[in-house]
């Protein structure tokens, strides 16, 4: 029976979250395979809204989810979203939740970095979400990383906190930032210890047993394939690989086990934070799609940059990530907008090319190339069939298709769990 793994298409925020809670309720388990608490998954379902940043999107169903290695973990940030949920119902306990004994940890000082970094960058600054991402994932890399596991080993923390702390006060210092106390570090992880350990677990283990009898596993992935560190627009990137190749690391399973690959896109497109976006549109039409589609990003509330579809970009996303289906969300928003553009390449320097180039200064001069199509007087908003929509709305969709050279597998007519159309099962493979 096929796995699928759900990835981003563009830059984030794609309605990953509504597809995740959707197929959930046809897999056993959800897993997060990478980035960290940077993520904001909503979904709604019926009265109630449900904001996710590190919880695998499938507990709302009732679902076991699993938070793998390949994600960085902030403790904190962890506790409150469970309480959080708690108040809207939802428990979250050992039993429905299972964290890779080996992910590394967001500390305080990482958020601290990552903030005195920013600022230390003025007018480039990436524009992160502040919650200490790069910082750990440097950490990572750099072997220096406290990891769930240590917090079983108070020596083994203690002597890990010296080497983190040598590297991170010297950072700090040099950035004019305040430096960060051992024993506060210590005994706060130390009091975090009981309530964070009775999580963690090899999940290796518990998903390779998963596969061997059966179940249906669900990859849930963050952030977009335009923000992954090695394929998206550098330096402006998060500092994961987005792309599906990184379900089967980042959680400790083979790449056969990854199954289908689910690309989330956005019938038009948004991007929070800086960078370059060839597509985006500074008008009056930019400033609707942004008021209809609500772009503002679920965890800064910072309101989101919006522009045309950019299919030049997504066929590159699809290549790249691995993308076998695509999902189309938000039709809706584009309802009785007169036409509609999709870019289909860029101008570089007077050249004509198919691709985004890697080297910032040929993105960053990219000039969209569009296509015109008609739009749509009707409505598809809430739409649960193809027969529902709009011709000029199956035309648009269609073109896209071609254009992205990817089958379009379901569409997404509103926020709601069940406003969705689904043309082939990702799980039948
Ligand atoms: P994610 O990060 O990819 O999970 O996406 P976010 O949850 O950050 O942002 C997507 C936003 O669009 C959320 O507010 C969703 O509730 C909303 N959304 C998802 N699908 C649709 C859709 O088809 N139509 C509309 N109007 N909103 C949608
Ligand atoms: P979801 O999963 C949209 C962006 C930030 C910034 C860059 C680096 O909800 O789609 P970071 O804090 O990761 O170091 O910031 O990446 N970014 C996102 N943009 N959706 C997200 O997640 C994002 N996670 C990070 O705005 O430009
Ligand atoms: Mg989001």
């Amino acid at each position: 029976m096929a796995n699928v793994a759900v990835i981003g298409a563009q830059w984030g925020d794609e309605g990953k979250g509504k597809v995740v809670d959707w197929l959930a309720s046809r897999a056993d388990i959800v897993v997060r395979f990478q980035g960290g608490h940077n993520a904001g998954h909503t979904l709604v379902v019926g009265n109630e809204t449900y904001r996710l940043s590190l919880l695998p999107s499938g507990v709302v169903r009732g679902k076991l989810g699993v938070i793998g290695n390949g994600v960085v973990l902030d403790p904190q940030a962890l506790l409150s979203e469970i309480e959080k949920v708690a108040a809207q119902g939802l428990k979250v306990t050992p039993e429905n939740l299972r964290i890779a004994e080996n992910v590394p940890l967001i500390l305080p000082l990482h958020p601290a970095l990552d903030r005195a970094r920013e600022t230390a960058r003025g007018e480039d600054k990436i524009g992160t979400t502040g919650r200490g991402i790069g910082p750990a994932y440097e950490d990572k890399v750099g072997r220096r990383s406290i990891r769930l596991c240590d917090l079983a080993e108070p020596e083994t923390l203690s002597a890990k906190l010296d080497e983190l702390l040598l590297h991170h006060n010297s950072l700090l210092r040099g950035l004019g930032a305040p430096e960060f106390s051992k024993k506060e570090l210590l005994d706060g992880l130390l009091a975090l210890a009981p309530k964070l350990l009775p999580y963690a677990e090899p999940v290796w283990e518990r998903l390779d047993e998963a596969r061997h009898s059966g179940k249906r596993v669900l990859f849930e992935g963050a952030q977009a394939v335009m923000l992954d560190v090695d394929h998206g627009t550098y330096p402006y990137v998060t500092s994961s690989n987005t792309v599906a190749g990184n379900a089967a690391g980042g959680a400790g399973i083979g790449p056969d086990a990854i199954g289908f690959v689910l690309g989330i896109a956005k019938a038009y497109t948004t991007r929070v934070g800086s960078g370059p976006f060839p597509s985006e549109l500074h008008d009056e039409t930019g400033k609707l799609l942004g008021e209809r589609g609500r772009e503002f990003g679920t965890v800064t509330g910072r309101p989101r940059r919006c522009g045309w579809f950019d299919a030049c970009m997504v066929r590159q996303a699809v290549k790249v990530g691995g993308i076998q289906g695509l999902v189309l969300t938000k039709l809706d928003v584009l309802d009785g907008l007169p036409e509609l553009k999709i870019c289909t390449g860029y101008r570089i320097n007077g050249e004509t090319v198919k691709r985004l180039p890697a080297a910032f200064r040929a993105q960053a001069a990219a000039e969209p190339i569009y296509e015109t199509l008609q739009g749509w007087s009707g409505s598809t908003r809430g739409a649960r069939s193809y027969a529902e929509l709009p011709a000029e709305a199956v035309k648009y969709v269609r073109r896209i298709e071609e254009l992205v050279e990817a089958p379009i597998v379901l569409l997404s007519t509103s926020p709601e769990r069940d406003d969705t159309i689904m043309m082939r099962d990702p799980f039948a493979g």
